[in-house]
């Protein structure tokens, strides 16, 4: 069998740079995909000057043309597509001028909700279309969405409607498509990484980018008698 691919969305920073990292050091071929040409490439270039294996895809996964020519181009570049991290993620309502997370339900618009499905919840959902039939043939497959307690129904409280309904949709998602899959070597999971110190979570946040990172790894690297169909942190079960 060629090199196995792991495919990570969001990679030029946070998050998705970190988990990029770690896999092209478990060995993988990592295929960063992001949207910003340079901030990709210098991201890419980083892991590269650490002799290690990864390649870049720029795809702005907001644009639907864009996103479905990727997914599409896969099949034929990186048929060996073992993992795929859809971490790639917006939390709009941190542009609205007014932060008060109480209120800021009614000052989201249309538009708001429309673009946090494209990015948090149908570009996965397009990816995995993509993808699972690939695992299928290989019969090996970790795919892990990277979701947030906020999109957790059983935590859930005012504000954010925007990324809270994309993140639980998100989590339906795995739901259906863990089922999709039974019976083959393929793990499909949701991970919540804690409140982390990237550009999205602030400097405030409590976790460093290593400690975000552990409970991503561990589901993309599951062993068989691993779980699927599942809503973790820090590889253990919380409340969808
Ligand atoms: N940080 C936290 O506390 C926290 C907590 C729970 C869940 N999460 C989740 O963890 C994931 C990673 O977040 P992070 O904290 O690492 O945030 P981040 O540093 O803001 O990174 C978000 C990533 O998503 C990419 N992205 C956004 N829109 C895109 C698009 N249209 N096309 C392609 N890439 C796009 C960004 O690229 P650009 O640089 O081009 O914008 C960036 O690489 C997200 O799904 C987030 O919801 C984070």
């Amino acid at each position: 069998m060629s090199e196995s691919t792991a495919i990570v969305t969001g990679a030029n920073k946070g998050l998705g740079f970190g988990v990029s990292e770690a896999l092209a050091r478990q060995g993988y071929k990592v295929l960063m995909v992001g949207r910003n040409k340079s901030s990709l490439e210098d991201a890419s270039e980083l892991i590269k000057q650490r002799g290690l294996n990864v390649e870049v895809a720029i795809v702005d996964l907001g644009d639907a043309q864009e996103l479905i020519h990727f997914s599409k181009s896969i099949e034929k570049k990186w048929p060996q597509v073992s993992i795929l991290v859809n971490n790639a993620g917006v939390l709009l309502e941190s542009e609205i001028s007014e932060m008060d997370n109480e209120t800021n339900t009614l000052l989201v618009s249309r538009t708001m909700i429309e673009d946090s499905f494209a990015i948090n919840t149908l570009a996965p959902f397009e990816l995995m279309k993509s993808i699972i039939p690939l695992m299928k043939k290989n019969n090996y497959g970790r795919i892990v969405n990277v979701s947030s307690g906020m999109g957790s129904l059983n935590e859930m409280t005012s504000g954010w409607p925007a990324y809270r309904s994309s993140k639980a949709a998100l989590n339906a998602l795995t739901k259906v498509f863990s089922h999709e899959v039974h019976g083959f070597n393929i793990k499909v999971n949701s991970i919540c990484p804690g409140w982390v110190r990237t550009d999205m979570g602030g400097e405030n946040a409590t976790r460093t980018i290593e400690e975000g990172i552990q409970g991503i790894i561990w589901a993309a690297t599951l062993d068989e008698e691993g779980p699927s169909g599942g809503f973790y942190r820090d590889g253990k079960s919380i409340n969808w």
